[in-house]
């Protein structure tokens, strides 16, 4: 069977069902899609701009269901690009060792269809991939591809997802979350520019406490006894004024 693009059905015939047709024909809005359909509508392999999106995620969510039809949803976090794109239609990733619940690859053993939902909450952005998925035990090869050797968890198996269709929402609602390397980030830049504010500050301090020790000293009456003891030095000499 070739795939929905080589056999002419619409990409997003996998989302777009006759039921959320009918949805989008009663709510005004098919018109619209099915001139997105017409013009290519969504993609189904890994462009250079969804590789790079992928890249520098940390974490996913990965939907499954069962034979049931139950949906089930979960979240996969790593160190950024843990989910690797291994061909243009190919993902996979290493399946840390958990609480030993397996939903995900229970659901994929008796339903392969599976679905990955990736969030940048810094730049707003949102990625949707349908596709179907695999467990895969007991490949050494593979597994050296997906393990990112400085993360600190226990690979017990990989995932492996075949891309079928993806689309971007666009950023309405998503509230902007920053991680705590972009905030490090950030607040690194706050940290030297403050440094060096306070550098300033402490060079302007010295160098005021200096200019007034110096007006002190030049203010101060040669003998003592004609002193007042009450003289503001800023109000002697040529300055003369209020001071
Ligand atoms: C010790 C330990 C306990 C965990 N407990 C939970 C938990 O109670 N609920 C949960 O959703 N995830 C928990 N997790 C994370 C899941 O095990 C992990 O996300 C795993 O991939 C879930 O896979 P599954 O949802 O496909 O079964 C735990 C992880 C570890 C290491």
């Amino acid at each position: 069977m070739g795939s929905r693009r080589e056999t002419g059905v619409p990409i997003s015939d996998i989302a777009f069902t006759p039921a959320v047709k009918a949805v989008q024909e009663r709510k005004g809005s098919r018109k619209g899609y099915a001139k997105m359909e017409a013009k290519g509508g969504w993609n189904d392999i890994v462009t250079d701009d969804l590789a790079a999106f992928i890249k520098e995620r940390d974490s996913f969510y990965i939907g499954t269901a069962n034979a049931e039809g139950q949906p089930y949803i979960q979240h996969r976090g790593g160190k950024p690009g843990f989910l690797k794109v291994l061909d243009e239609t190919t993902l996979a990733f290493a399946d840390f060792k958990g609480n030993r619940q397996y939903i995900t690859a229970g659901n994929l053993a008796e339903n392969d269809k599976a679905y990955i939902f990736l969030m940048d909450y810094a730049n707003r952005r949102r990625i949707k991939i349908w596709g179907r998925a695999r467990v895969v035990e007991d490949d050494p090869d593979l597994m050296a591809r997906l393990v990112d050797a400085d993360y600190a968890a226990v690979p017990e198996q990989a995932i492996v997802f075949t891309l079928e269709a993806w689309d971007v929402n666009c950023p309405q609602h998503i509230p902007r979350r920053y991680t705590e390397a972009q905030i490090a980030d950030r607040v690194g830049g706050l940290e030297s520019r403050i440094a060096e504010l306070e550098a300033e500050r402490d060079g302007l301090r010295d160098r005021l406490s200096h200019q007034n020790r110096a007006h002190r000293d030049l203010a101060r009456p040669s003998d003592p006894k004609e002193s007042t003891g009450r003289e503001r030095p800023e109000c002697n000499g040529t300055h003369g004024g209020a001071g």
